[in-house]
C-alpha cells in the first residue's frame, strides 16, 4: 500500500507536495516537517468506528480500568498503576536506566501472568537477555522482539496480543509511510500516533522509552507531548547511583508525585526513606547549610540547602548561581534580604544548592533560602537538629504553607529536635497531633534571623 506523505509548515500550516528549505507560506525556514497525508489516505478513515455521542450516565466507569505494578514507588508516579489504553513516555539521558526500569516492570507484568510484548529497536535479544538475567527476570509471559519497523512492530503485537507494550526506544523505530529517517520530527510522531491508536483500540498500556538531550529536552516535537497521555522523566547525576521518577504530564493522576531508586547490580530498588538518603552527607555545624521540610507529590522530603557566599572578583556584576531552586524567586530572596535584615550583598557572589540534586519547587523553602544566605555570610552556622519551612514574601513576612502537619512529622522521624514554621501555620498544628519537637513559629524574617543567631 502506497502512503502519501505531504511536508506541512510547524508555524503556518502551508502544505507543500516536497520539502523546502524555507516555508512559501510564511517565509520561515526549516519549519516543513513530512506527515502522512491523513486527509486523503482512505486507510486513516476505516481505522476508527464513527464515534456517536453517549449520554453521560451509560458511560462505564474507567476509574478502576488500571493495572497495577509490582513497583509501587513506579505505580504512585503513575497516579495508582498503569491505565488501560494510554499511553506513557519516559524520557530521560542516555545510560539513566530506562530499560532497565521497563524490563523490570515487564519482569512483574509478566510473573503475574499478564502478556508482556516488550520491543526494542536498540539492543539485540541476546542483550536485552543479559541484563534480564541480572534483574532476575523468570518464567512467564515475557514476549522480546527486537524490531525497528513500526508497522511489523504494530503487525506482531497485534498477534502477541500483548497486556502490556514496551517500545524501547521511540527514536529508533520508523514507519515506512514516511521517507524522513528514525529519530526525526515526523517519525517520532507517527510511531507514537500509531502505538496511541494500539494502545487505545487493544485497551493496554503502552510504554514509550524517549532519549531526552542533554539540555533536558526530549527529542523529538513538543507536540509528542500533547499525543501522550502520561509524560515521565527518569533523572539522576552521572556520579550518584540514586535516580528520581517524577511526573510532567499526568491525565489520569497528580504531577507532583515522585519516586527515588538507586541503581545497582540487581537494578533499581526503590528507596524507602528518601530524607534519610538525601540528608546522608550533610555536614554538620556548617554555615550556609539548612534543611528545608519540603512537600514533594504527596509525601514530605527533608532535603539540605546550601549557600556559599564570598566576596566577589567580578566588581559591579557580582555572580548569582542556584542549583535545583528558582532563579527568579532567589533573586527576589535576596532582595528581601537586603531590604529588610539590612545585609549588602553588591561585593558577594551567592551560589545556592539543593544537595543531592533534588529539585525544589514551592515557596516553602523560602525561609530556609533566607537563612542559608543569611548564615554563610555571618559564617555562623544554624544549630543542629533544626528544620524549617515557610514562604516569604516581599515584606520579609513569613506565609503559612500546605501541609504543615506532615512537614513537622517527617522532621521528627529524623531525629530533628526544632522547626522554625510560620506563625500562620501554628493554629493547624495545635489542632494536629504534633510529634514532640520544639515548634518556632515566626512572623517575619527578622524575627527568624534573631531566632536562630
Ligand atoms: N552490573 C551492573 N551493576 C550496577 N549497575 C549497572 C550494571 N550494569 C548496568 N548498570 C547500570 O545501568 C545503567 C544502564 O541502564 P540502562 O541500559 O537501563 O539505561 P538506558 O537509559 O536504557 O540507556 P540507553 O540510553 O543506552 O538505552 C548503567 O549506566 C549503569 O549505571
Ligand atoms: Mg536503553
Ligand atoms: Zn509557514
Amino acid at each position: 500500500m502506497k502512503h502519501r506523505t505531504v511536508f506541512i509548515c510547524q508555524g503556518c500550516g502551508t502544505r507543500s507536495p516536497k520539502w523546502l528549505g524555507r516555508c512559501p507560506g510564511c517565509g520561515e525556514w526549516n519549519t516543513l516537517i513530512e506527515e502522512v497525508d491523513e486527509e486523503r489516505s482512505p486507510a486513516a478513515e476505516s481505522a476508527f468506528a464513527p464515534a456517536e455521542p453517549l449520554r453521560y450516565s451509560d458511560i462505564k466507569e474507567t476509574e478502576s480500568q488500571r493495572i497495577e505494578l509490582d513497583n509501587q514507588e513506579f505505580n504512585k508516579v503513575l497516579g495508582g498503576g498503569a491505565v488501560l489504553g494510554s499511553l506513557v513516555l519516559i524520557g530521560g539521558e542516555p545510560g539513566i536506566g530506562k530499560s532497565t526500569l521497563l524490563l523490570q516492570a515487564s519482569r512483574d507484568f509478566a510473573a503475574r501472568d499478564r502478556r508482556v510484548l516488550y520491543v526494542s529497536g536498540e539492543e539485540s535479544l541476546a542483550q536485552i537477555k543479559l541484563r534480564g538475567d541480572r534483574l532476575g527476570v523468570g518464567d512467564g509471559a515475557l514476549y522480546l522482539l527486537a524490531e525497528t519497523n513500526l508497522e511489523r512492530i504494530v503487525a506482531q503485537a497485534e498477534k502477541v496480543r500483548p497486556q502490556v507494550l514496551v517500545l524501547d526506544s521511540i527514536q529508533s523505530v520508523y514507519s515506512s509511510k514516511l521517507s524522513s529517517s528514525p529519530g526525526t520530527i515526523s517519525q517520532v510522531r507517527e510511531v507514537a500516533n500509531q502505538i496511541f491508536r494500539f494502545a487505545k483500540t487493544n485497551q493496554v498500556p503502552a510504554f514509550l522509552i524517549g532519549h531526552i538531550t542533554k539540555e533536558g529536552s526530549l527529542a523529538g516535537p513538543k507536540s509528542l507531548e500533547h499525543i501522550v497521555d502520561v509524560v515521565l522523566l527518569f533523572e539522576g547525576e552521572r556520579d550518584h547511583s540514586y535516580r528520581i521518577l517524577r511526573a510532567l504530564k499526568n491525565r489520569f493522576g497528580p504531577v507532583s508525585e515522585m519516586a527515588i531508586f538507586e541503581m545497582g547490580g540487581a537494578g533499581l530498588q526503590a528507596i524507602p526513606n528518601p530524607s534519610a538518603f538525601f540528608l546522608k552527607e550533610r555536614p554538620t555545624d556548617e554555615p550556609g547549610s539548612v534543611v528545608v521540610s519540603t512537600i514533594k507529590g504527596s509525601r514530605p522530603l527533608l532535603a539540605e540547602i546550601q549557600a556559599l557566599v564570598s566576596s566577589t572578583l567580578f566588581v559591579g556584576s557580582p555572580r548569582r548561581m542556584t542549583i535545583g531552586l528558582d532563579h527568579f524567586r532567589t533573586s527576589m530572596l535576596l532582595a528581601v534580604v537586603e531590604k529588610k535584615l539590612g545585609f549588602g550583598f553588591g561585593g558577594e557572589d551567592i551560589y545556592l544548592n539543593v544537595a543531592g540534586g533534588v529539585t525544589i519547587d514551592e515557596p516553602a523553602a523560602d525561609l530556609a533560602v533566607v537563612l542559608a544566605v543569611v548564615s554563610s555570610l555571618k559564617n555562623r552556622p544554624i544549630p543542629s537538629r533544626t528544620a524549617v519551612f515557610g514562604e516569604v514574601g516581599l515584606s520579609g513576612e513569613v506565609r503559612s504553607v500546605g501541609q504543615p502537619l506532615a512537614r513537622l512529622k517527617e522532621a521528627a522521624s529524623l531525629g530533628f529536635e526544632r522547626v522554625v514554621v510560620p506563625q500562620g501555620n501554628l493554629v493547624q498544628l495545635e489542632k494536629g497531633e504534633t510529634p514532640s519537637l520544639e515548634v518556632l513559629a515566626v512572623r517575619d524574617v527578622r524575627q527568624a534571623f534573631k531566632l536562630i543567631f
